[in-house]
């Protein structure tokens, strides 16, 4: 189940750089941000934690590097954004996405494949650690409110 989870985060990350890719904007840029960052924190600070089969470090910090060109490429590509390089933006872009959809195969092949060997419990627990992070929109009320 967590498996699905993560891989359907990674395609739903991948739909939002194509929207990007075909209209580069900083409002669309925004979200993907977000959704990269809550992404590679779940990672990065609870999920590869986790990981006890030793003959999996390796990978994790190779993948922990990857994260860093992503975030990297992804910064440039706000300020290309900022400063209305349209096409650099997209240049920038095509990069992170290169690299990332490496990086996603590489995680779905590996890290997932041990999370998912996991107890139901145990996964339902990790999916638990990341819902506490999430914030429902600013101005949302409970229904008996508005
Ligand atoms: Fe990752
Ligand atoms: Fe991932």
């Amino acid at each position: 189940m967590l498996s699905l989870v993560l891989t359907l985060d990674h395609r739903r990350l991948e739909g939002l750089i194509d929207e990007l890719l075909a209209n580069p904007n900083l409002s669309l840029y925004g979200v993907i941000w977000k959704a990269y960052k809550n992404h590679i924190y779940w990672e990065e600070e609870i999920l590869f934690k986790r990981v006890t089969d030793t003959s999996l470090l390796a990978i994790i910090r190779g993948l922990e590097t990857e994260h860093g060109s992503m975030w990297i490429l992804l910064k440039q590509t706000e300020e290309l954004l900022r400063s209305n390089e349209i096409e650099g933006a997209r240049e920038k872009i095509r990069e992170f996405m290169r690299v990332l959809l490496e990086h996603d195969g590489a995680e779905e092949g590996s890290i997932y494949q041990f999370l998912e060997s996991l107890s139901d419990e145990e996964q339902a627990r990790l999916i638990l650690e990341d819902i506490a992070l999430a914030e429902p929109p600013r101005d949302w009320k409970c229904h008996a409110i508005t």
